[in-house]
């Protein structure tokens, strides 16, 4: 594979041509698929390629890895299975009795996962610096993890603030940054240590892969430990996961974009509805977190929205059964617009509503997704 290194350009420009790499071999725009599981080695012993195993040093990671650190300014990335695996990766990288502060507004199955594991002290905290700050234990917190917008409230986190408080306190800042992009936010320009993905999210955006991602600022003593574990644990994709993800990522700041402007235009229109009793939505002047989103969050909110239905859980449920263009499904960030009743995948631990429905805005026409909502309220 040759590079072009575009490093000068603009973040779209390097997604669009996905760096603008070329294999050398064929002259195609577009990389061969990998499948090879291992390398061979020289009459010297040595291993010319720098591989020798796909679970540690599969050639299929490198273009969606190298783009990644590029469009969050990081010196590195390792892709991942899932969302999951890159998240517990980073946890699991910690010594026992080890001290972490995560929301209590999260992605709900990581929540549910770091209030079982054992190994772990966590204290769970609202999304505002202060909460942060008070939980910090200096000298004894480990790892700040911070959701911004978080599932599904679309709680926003200062990034730069807690950054700093947990940085003096001796911890290591992690972002899950799944639901903002880099089209929106980069953490890692905001003080932070480790940018997170679901990649089945946004990055390949149309919920046709399952992955993950972490991003470095620093070649740290910690992500050495984060690399190993990837191998030990061998929580890898399939050449074909990574290749639908680099070519996903492509259009990841027209399809972004076009969500965001969707979600905020529905946000407006569906704050007048009679039906709506609330719309939980960063991009909202009145949303508590709106300043600080408009701050962190460079030109969009995200296309992620939560509205709560008037009536409770069985209007919200009715609503959602009336709906013929939205699908009723989880997951979020591809390009057809979803709508789940969280409530009911949550479980009874969940400082989600029982009368809202989150919205996983799609690319398609606005109006459209209006009358649909519309007509599906009643
Ligand atoms: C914000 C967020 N983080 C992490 C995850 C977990 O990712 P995955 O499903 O790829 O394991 C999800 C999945 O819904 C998510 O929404």
């Amino acid at each position: 594979m040759q590079k072009k290194t575009h490093n000068a350009h603009s973040p779209e420009t390097l997604a669009a041509q996905a760096l603008g790499w070329i294999d050398e071999d064929s002259g195609a725009v577009v990389p061969p698929l990998h499948l090879s599981t291992t390398f061979e080695r020289a009459p010297d012993n040595s291993f010319p390629s720098g591989r020798s195993y796909a679970r540690a040093d599969s050639p299929a990671f490198n273009q969606a890895e190298a783009l990644l650190a590029a469009l969050e300014g990081g010196t590195e990335a390792m892709v991942f299975a899932s969302g999951m695996a890159a998240a517990t990766c980073v946890f699991l990288s910690l010594a026992p009795g080890d001290h972490i502060v995560a929301p209590q507004v999260m992605y709900w199955a990581l929540r549910d996962w770091l209030a079982k594991a054992s190994h772990l002290e966590v204290s769970f905290v609202g999304s505002n610096t202060a909460d942060f700050q008070q939980a910090l234990i200096p000298g004894r917190t480990r790892l700040v993890w911070i959701e911004t917008p978080a599932n599904p409230l679309w709680d926003i986190t200062d990034i730069e603030a807690v950054a700093r408080l947990a940085h003096q306190a001796g911890a290591q800042v992690a972002v899950d940054s799944t639901v903002a992009t880099p089209v929106f936010t980069r953490p890692l320009a905001l003080g932070a240590d480790i940018v997170m993905h679901s990649a089945t999210k946004y990055l390949n955006g149309h919920s046709d892969v399952v992955a993950g991602a972490l991003i470095t600022g620093e070649n740290s003593d910690f992500w050495q430990k984060l690399k190993a574990l990837r191998v030990q644990f061998g929580s890898i994709p399939g050449p074909f996961e990574c290749y639908l993800l680099a070519r996903g990522m492509r259009t990841l700041y027209p399809r972004v974009r076009l969500a965001a402007a969707n979600a905020l235009a529905l946000a407006r229109r569906l704050g007048n509805h009679p039906k709506i009793a609330q719309v939980l939505y960063p991009g909202l002047p009145e949303f508590p977190g709106h300043e600080i989103a408009a701050r962190q969050m460079q030109g969009g909110f995200g296309g992620m929205l939560s509205i709560r239905v008037r009536g409770g859980e069985d209007a919200a449920i009715a609503a959602a059964a009336k709906l013929r263009l939205w699908k009723r499904a989880t997951s979020l960030g591809g390009v057809e617009s979803l709508v789940e009743h969280r409530a009911s995948v949550e479980g009874p631990d969940s400082p989600c509503p029982r009368d809202l429905l989150r919205l996983s805005v799609g690319i398609e026409n606005v109006d459209d997704l209006y009358a649909d909502l519309a007509q599906a309220l009643g």
